[in-house]
């Protein structure tokens, strides 16, 4: 995904453009660029890479920076390198029409070879460029820029939220929505758009959501919402309540430090909502439990990290639901052979809501009459459309790419969901509801715990930097945790890592291991996995591997065999990978960091993939 904002007013433009940019760098770094509007010229300004390049290209033209408004655009790359030509704000060829986009033209190879006969010309590789063209043609047709965008969108198959300036309307953006998420911010003698709240937070307190098929005239002082059509819509305006803190490190070097120490908190809170006037069995408010508890079968889809949730719910609803359970990828369900019906639960899971591959999947599903129950962190996110249950996440904005308090949030709704619906299925008895209940309210406590004393995981970093490559093995329940330790690992250090069944490992992954791999096992004692795990770590400690393992507090046999150990206070085993996750999280972190690593901004990766 990439990140668009637009502003009009008095304010510094060039200054503001940048500024919404910096808050919405999350979404991409592949290269960004500004267009100001200025009296009877548009002037760009573009860089690749990141941000930084862009504020320096700057640095020393601020006299240039004033201008009436403005659009500013972050990429993350999908069609063309990442290059200063590729990169937004992209001009029409008279030079007067200047655009920024997020989404995916799907016909943008017809319509480059059409505008192409008609004498265009093309400077980029991008999808994006044929809109500004399509929408000079149209301009020269119908002489306003809402006309020309609304007629040009029309020829548009695919997604995407459009900011639109032209030379001959100064303070005017046209603003367009289309399976991509836009928002108008509303300000005394200014407003702005954007992809997102963060870029406007602390300049606006009432925002209004573009629908699909909607676009908004933003100028200094008014604002107007219409359909493809040019009918006026009437629109709502909610307030922000977000606080600009939000999108602060707060003091920690790293965002996702900062989210990785938000964890416990966020996790009291879940449970304090759910368990709100001293009741035993979670309350959901947005979930429909009589509804969703009448599913004969549930499949929960979901993406990376959010995948790694789903297939611990997988576990988790199995033993305490007794109904078949699927797991998958999000980018798989689409292809496989659908036995999705009327009495299926599907569960999709995404912390940005705006995942395509798990919009698709969730979409299809709905399709075949499942009820749909949505765990998301945003509620305004496209995904929501699809919903007839929702379970907020509540986890606050999540700015690091690696995403880590989403995670904890995500399995922290699962288990509450777990209990809900076995509560109305009868699934558990009350005893048994009664004892999880009391388990999982010490979470947050312990949760504490392993972060407030963490530094011997930051020692076990320093031992591990040098490696290239590392397993992480584990059984069971906790399977789910060794892929998302490695996936954390290797996402923002660039270290090979991989998760493994640890009794797979003998099939296959063993003929790696030797003083170059270490391996790294998630356990918990006092389980049926226990000693066939151990077994495992025998033999690959047998094959000269460094043995590195994640284990309880005072696990004995834990202490003796691995060459590092990471601990954590004991817990039922059901919600051991709730606390496992923090410190292989917390490796993750510092291995990155003393690589030198962007922990926030790994290579390659955007917070949320908007393509299939
Ligand atoms: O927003 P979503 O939860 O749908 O995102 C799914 C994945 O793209 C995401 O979890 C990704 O794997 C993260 N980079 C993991 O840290």
């Amino acid at each position: 995904m990439c990140g668009i904002v637009g502003y009009v007013g008095v304010g510094d433009v060039g200054n503001i453009l940048l500024s919404g940019l910096k808050n919405l760098e999350y979404r991409g770094y592949d290269s960004a660029g500004i267009a100001l509007h200025n009296n009877d010229r548009i002037d760009i300004f573009k860089a690749a890479g990141k941000l930084e390049n862009l504020y320096e290209l700057v640095s020393d033209q601020q006299d240039k920076l004033a201008a009436t408004s403005g659009i500013g655009h972050i990429r993350w790359a999908t069609h063309g390198k990442a290059t200063t030509k590729n990169a937004h704000p992209h001009l029409s060829n008279n030079g007067q029409l200047a655009l920024v986009h997020n989404g995916i033209i799907e016909n943008y190879k017809s319509l480059r070879e059409e505008l192409e006969r008609e004498g265009y010309v093309f400077l980029s590789e991008t999808d994006t460029e044929v809109a500004a063209h399509l929408f000079e043609r149209e301009y020269k047709k119908w002489g306003t820029l809402e006309a020309a965008v609304s007629s040009g969108v029309k020829y548009l198959k695919g997604a995407f939220a459009f900011c639109v300036i032209h030379q001959n309307e100064p303070e005017k953006i046209v603003a367009v929505r289309q399976n991509v998420p836009l928002i108008v911010g509303l300000g005394e003698g200014e407003n702005f758009v954007a992809s997102d709240i963060p870029a406007i937070v602390g300049k606006v307190r009432k925002i209004v959501y573009l629908n699909d098929g909607e676009m908004a005239t933003v100028s200094r002082n008014a604002v107007s919402v219409y359909d493809f059509n040019g009918r006026k819509v009437d629109y709502r305006t909610e307030y922000v309540d977000m606080s600009p803190d939000v999108i602060s490190k707060r003091g920690y070097p790293h965002f996702m430090l900062k989210e990785i120490h938000e964890q416990q908190d966020i996790v009291r809170h879940l449970l304090q909502d759910a368990y709100a006037d001293g009741q035993k069995i979670p309350v959901l408010q947005k979930v429909h439990i009589e509804e969703a508890a009448k599913a004969e079968k549930i499949e929960i889809i979901a993406c990376g990290t959010s995948l790694h949730a789903a297939a611990v719910a997988g576990f988790v609803f199995e033993e305490w639901l007794k109904i078949p359970v699927s797991v998958i990828a999000a980018s798989e369900y689409i292809y496989r052979c659908c036995l999705t019906d009327e009495k299926t639960l599907t569960i999709g899971i995404s912390q940005s809501g705006e995942t395509a591959d798990t919009i698709t999947a969730v979409k299809r599903a709905k399709e075949h009459g499942a009820h749909i129950l949505v765990l998301t962190n945003r509620e305004d996110s496209s995904i929501v459309r699809y919903a007839d249950s929702r379970l907020p996440l509540k986890a606050g904005i999540e700015v690091s790419v690696a995403a880590t308090k989403s995670y904890t949030a995500q399995l922290t709704c699962l288990y509450l969901l777990g209990l809900a619906l076995a509560a109305e299925r009868r699934s558990l008895s009350l005893d048994e509801l009664g004892q999880l209940h009391d388990e999982l309210r010490q979470l947050p406590t312990k949760m504490e715990k392993v972060l407030n004393e963490a530094e011997n995981v930051k020692a076990a970093a320093e031992k591990l930097k040098n490696y290239h490559q590392m397993i992480y093995i584990a059984r069971g329940i906790n399977l789910p945790t060794a892929m998302e330790g490695a996936l954390k690992l290797k996402e923002i250090s660039y270290v090979n890592a991989n998760g493994y069944a640890a009794g797979e490992l003998k099939h296959g992954p063993i003929a790696l291991l030797d003083e170059n791999m270490p391996v790294m096992a998630v356990l918990t004692p006092g389980n049926r996995v226990y000693d066939k795990m151990i077994s495992n770590c025998e033999e690959a400690r047998a094959r000269h591997s460094l043995l590195v393992g994640v284990s309880f507090d005072e696990d004995k046999t834990a202490e003796r065999l691995f060459d590092l150990l990471l601990t954590v206070p004991p817990v039922t085993e059901v919600f051991s990978p709730l606390l496992l996750a923090l410190p292989l999280q917390l490796l993750a972190y510092h291995i990155a960091d003393l690589l030198g690593r962007e922990v926030d901004r790994p290579r390659n990766l955007a917070k949320s993939v908007t393509v299939e």
